[in-house]
């Protein structure tokens, strides 16, 4: 296919056996939520998405849907469009007809998966030259020598800065800011503070999907590690800390127990937990503060009628 080229970075990933060492031996034992994303995990996260009580995937969709022509007006046709963290690039498909990029340039940390989501994009748009760059978006963002100088636009919905801390979070928008320069724009999703209840049973949802996703990564450790630990031993447990700003994760123990992991043996007592992710929300006023604090200002921002999401469009300043 002409209109697409790869490029392979070769990102170097910390292997899951370092974290869960490195991770089982704090105080508060932890696991990166990046270990979240094995195959089942991955499609375990497409059904949390169709979930009810999980409300940001499809509200962020039906803003899109319905801003598309709005933000193009903002942002102007013909921009190098750039997607850290593209998946499956289904979202930003809601905006190409009318942002009508120069060129989109997905990144993802998984070579086979970007591959054929990219194959695809540039299947369905022959128009529309595609650059998929295999890269750990969190580290750096290159964009290709191949690409013609251009205004860029860095689009990264999901609320997926949400599971970064605050400082990762600014460090991030600094990143994103240096790659895209004087010219650039951000796009980005991000889920917004509001009823405890509504937060809670986003990460609690009736159907256990969540429960699953959160415990597969004891079927990971097991699995890929030989670790003797036994699922059924931990639950599932997401609460929103509102002195926090976020919505975390963990696994807790049933019982007081042993876990040996290659050659490691970690102590757990009852109630104590891993745990597996954090999830921040921001106010847009918090949200505006963080990224002007980092090189951005505001051009627009959008929030649903429910006050669930919220859409902001940026300037490099
Ligand atoms: C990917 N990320 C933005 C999701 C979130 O809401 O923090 C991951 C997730 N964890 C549990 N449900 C969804």
């Amino acid at each position: 296919m002409e209109n697409v080229t790869f490029h392979d970075y070769k990102p170097v990933t910390l292997s899951f056996r370092d974290a869960v060492i490195d991770g089982l031996s704090r105080g508060q034992k932890s696991i990166p939520p990046k270990f979240f994303y094995d195959e089942r995990g991955s499609r375990l996260f497409d059904i949390i998405c169709e979930q009810p009580e999980y409300y940001p995937p499809s509200v962020e969709r039906r803003m899109l849907s319905q801003l598309a022509g709005e933000i193009a007006a903002l942002t102007g046709t013909g921009r190098i469009l750039i997607e850290p963290g593209a998946g499956s690039a289904a979202k930003v498909r809601l905006l190409l007809d009318a942002l009508r990029p120069a060129a989109f340039v997905p990144m993802d940390i998984s070579f086979d998966y970007l591959k054929s989501v990219a194959m695809d994009l540039a299947r369905e748009s022959p128009w529309l030259p595609t650059h998929a760059v295999c890269v750990d978006f969190t580290h750096s963002l290159p964009v290709p020598d191949c690409i013609a100088a251009g205004a860029r636009l860095l689009f990264f919905p999901g609320s997926s800065l949400g599971n970064f801390s605050h400082n990762e979070a600014g460090a991030f928008l600094g990143l994103v800011r240096d790659t895209i320069a004087d010219d650039g724009m951000l796009l980005i999703g991000v889920d917004t503070k509001k009823s405890e209840s509504l937060l809670n049973a986003a990460y609690n949802d009736a159907a256990g999907i969540t429960a699953q996703f959160n415990l597969n990564l004891l079927y990971r450790m097991r699995q890929e590690l030989g670790a003797d630990c036994i699922p059924e031993n931990f639950a599932h447990r997401a609460f929103y800390n509102a002195e926090a700003g976020r919505i975390e994760m963990h696994l807790v123990s049933r019982k007081k127990q042993e876990l040996r992991v290659n050659g490691h043996c970690f102590k757990l007592e009852a109630g104590e937990s891993l745990h597996t992710e954090n999830s921040y929300k921001y106010t847009p006023g918090e949200f505006i503060s963080m990224a002007s604090a980092n090189g951005f200002r505001e051009i627009r921002h959008w929030v649903d009628g429910d006050g669930l999401f919220a859409i902001y469009l940026l300037q490099v300043c």
